[in-house]
């Protein structure tokens, strides 16, 4: 897999050198490469290493890279991947247009592929745009609808995993709806995780305070289930400490309520059932269930 990575992300840097703009070369090179989670999917179930292969996991992790970009703009946020964030180190705009040429880049080379493959992945960026869009939209207010929360991180997160998963089948000629769901297990299960260590785990692991997407504004599942769980007045205090600076005691009547209420185990249990259903899909390939299974282990 070490290997095949390699390959992917050397083809992504001879897509940038076509562009023969040596700073954009060096902005790339600086970026930290992260898991290729979309990548080790698509090996993983396509199986056979075709040039197609490395340069649709190009295209899927040059997206992925842009809508990074625009994210932590978007985000404000001054680190990805343990570095600093490009934002932080040459401002909004340098991130913003390096997004836009990853992405561009990206579509000239999906251009090469068929009808279902070139729609599957686009349908996936639109996703992608809305349910970021629909996610800074929930922020402003307390969202306590645990639907609106899941078709947004379906959107935000799970769809272009889902079509990373679908591309593979569609390459290696297997049941694409098989693939297609067990990436769409694995995307829900993956955000779902992400929103809990933001609470669980210690501010040195996540990189940044514990609790920002609650300061950020963004209500997650566990916050939707103690919201629900809360009385009235409850309600009304979480509500207004909601995208506010918290003190040690506000974080710790979060912290003792998110578990009181069972807000972070319904979590979890939901984080789970993503997982295993996933499992469930992919019973002959232990790579694609071990896959499955890290992401719950990761911190609980
Ligand atoms: C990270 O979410 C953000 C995403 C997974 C999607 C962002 C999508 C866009 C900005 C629109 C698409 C744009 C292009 C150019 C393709 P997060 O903020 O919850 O996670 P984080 O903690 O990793 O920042
Ligand atoms: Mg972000």
């Amino acid at each position: 897999m070490k290997n095949y990575l390699e390959k992917v992300q050397n083809h992504m840097m001879a897509l940038i050198k076509e562009l023969g703009d040596d700073h954009i070369l060096r902005l790339f090179k600086s970026i930290e490469s992260g898991k290729m989670v979309r990548s080790r999917l698509l090996k993983l179930i396509a199986e056979n290493e075709t040039s197609d292969l490395i340069s649709l996991s190009s295209i899927i992790e040059l997206i992925h890279l842009a809508s990074l970009l625009h994210d932590d703009v978007i985000d404000n946020s001054d680190t990805r991947r343990g570095k600093p964030s490009i934002n932080a180190t040459y401002g909004s705009k340098v991130s913003i247009m390096l997004g836009d040429i990853f992405y561009s880049k990206a579509f000239s080379e999906l251009g090469k592929f068929d009808y279902e493959i070139v729609s599957r992945v686009a349908g996936s960026v639109t996703k992608l745009s809305l349910g970021e869009i629909v996610d800074v939209r929930l922020s402003e207010h307390f969202n306590h609808d645990e639907n609106i929360y899941l078709n947004m991180i379906y959107n935000k997160t799970a769809s272009l995993i889902e079509t990373a998963s679908a591309v593979g089948a569609i390459l290696s000629n297997k049941d694409v709806e098989t693939y297609s769901k067990y990436g769409y297990h694995l995307g829900m299960a993956f955000q779902i995780v992400d929103d809990i260590l933001d609470i669980v785990a210690s501010s040195e692991e996540l990189g940044k305070p514990a609790m920002s997407d609650f300061v950020e504004g963004k209500t997650t599942i566990p916050y939707i289930k103690l919201w629900h769980w809360l009385d009235n007045n409850g309600k009304r205090y979480l509500e207004s400490l909601h995208k506010k600076h918290l003190t040690p005691d506000d974080y710790n009547w979060l912290l003792k309520n998110l578990e009181e209420s069972g807000g972070i185990r319904q979590a979890k249990d939901l984080a789970k059932f993503h997982s295993k259903s996933a499992i469930n899909l992919v019973k002959d390939s232990p790579e694609l269930i071990e896959i499955a299974e890290k992401l719950l282990s990761r911190g609980f």
